[in-house]
């Protein structure tokens, strides 16, 4: 199947370097290691996820590496990303540490979390990483488009994703077509806003009429600009909900209400403001 295709199911897409990617993902982002995490993980695979997005910075790898393996699910059929800190300076040896504490013997995929000290100096670990079976696609994080353009410029390997802060409203456009374009597939964390944006109104009214939440609507958006999605919760019936994307359609009409809540201008950066 070629890049950019969806599986068969439709639950998946196929990327650049040929692998598969679970389109819905439980994102950890600020969950506490511990019960909190491993709970959390562990509904989502009883509710149907097979991805789940974890990072070295989170320091909650050890939760989701226990979660997954009391869960019973097998191992092949979960698709496992992590981040490197770019923090620390080895992502091969991050890498490493991140299998041992997650409990794995590679990852699915192993992304940059932040492009500090430039976009291309970490690369070459990444590369080593993936070269020495540690992950078996790699990527980034919170890159914008002319960063993206910096790092294809050495890579021997391409980035295969970038992940974003995207929801309809930081809709950029500009970044995701530059993406697309260059063959990266894009990821989205915080698609609800980190919460704040299921308090909007045109999201609530569309939500409404369709029987469906707020959550629902945001992450079906995302869906439908043939994004990967990774929404956060810790609570059983929201991560169940969540989940419940794959059987509605939002029309076009709905989609380019959702495109018109963009406050980003359409841009092609990844950040309004950077954090390091
Ligand atoms: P909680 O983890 O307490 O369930 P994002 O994915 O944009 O980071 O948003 C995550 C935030 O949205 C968290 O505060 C999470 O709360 C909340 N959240 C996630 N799913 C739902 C949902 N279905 N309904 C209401 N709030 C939700």
């Amino acid at each position: 199947m070629a890049a950019g295709e969806l599986t068969d199911n439709g639950r998946a897409r196929v990327l650049a370097d040929g692998k598969q990617i679970p389109l819905l993902a439980l994102g950890v982002w600020q969950v506490p290691d511990g019960p909190e995490c491993e709970n959390a993980v562990r509904w989502a695979l009883e509710a149907g996820y097979r991805h789940i997005d974890t990072a070295q910075a989170y320091g909650n790898e050890a939760s989701v590496g226990r979660a997954l393996r009391d869960s019973g699910v097998a191992r092949e059929d979960v698709f496992i990303t992590t981040k490197f800190n770019p923090g620390s300076r080895d992502p091969e040896a991050e890498a490493q540490r991140s299998l041992e504490r997650l409990g794995v013997d590679s990852l699915d995929l192993y992304i940059v979390h932040w492009p500090q000290g430039g976009p291309t100096w970490a690369w070459d670990g990444m590369q080593r990483a993936r070269e020495r079976g540690y992950a078996r696609s790699i990527g980034i994080s919170n890159f914008s488009a002319s960063e993206v353009d910096d790092l294809l410029k050495v890579a021997e390997v391409a980035p295969v994703v970038n992940q974003v802060q995207f929801s309809p409203f930081e809709f950029r456009r500009g970044l995701l077509a530059a993406c697309e374009a260059r063959g990266l597939a894009l990821e989205a964390y915080s698609p609800l806003g980190t919460g704040r944006h299921l308090r909007d109104p045109q999201v609530a009214e569309i939500a409404e009429r369709l029987g469906r939440t707020p959550a629902q609507v945001l992450i079906r958006w995302a869906l439908q600009r043939g994004l990967i999605v990774l929404p956060k919760s810790t609570h059983r019936e929201r991560i169940e909900q969540n989940a419940q994307v794959f059987d509605f359609e939002l029309t076009s009409a709905d989609m380019d209400a959702l495109d018109g809540l963009d406050g980003t201008g359409g841009t092609d950066r990844a950040l309004e403001r950077l954090w390091w």
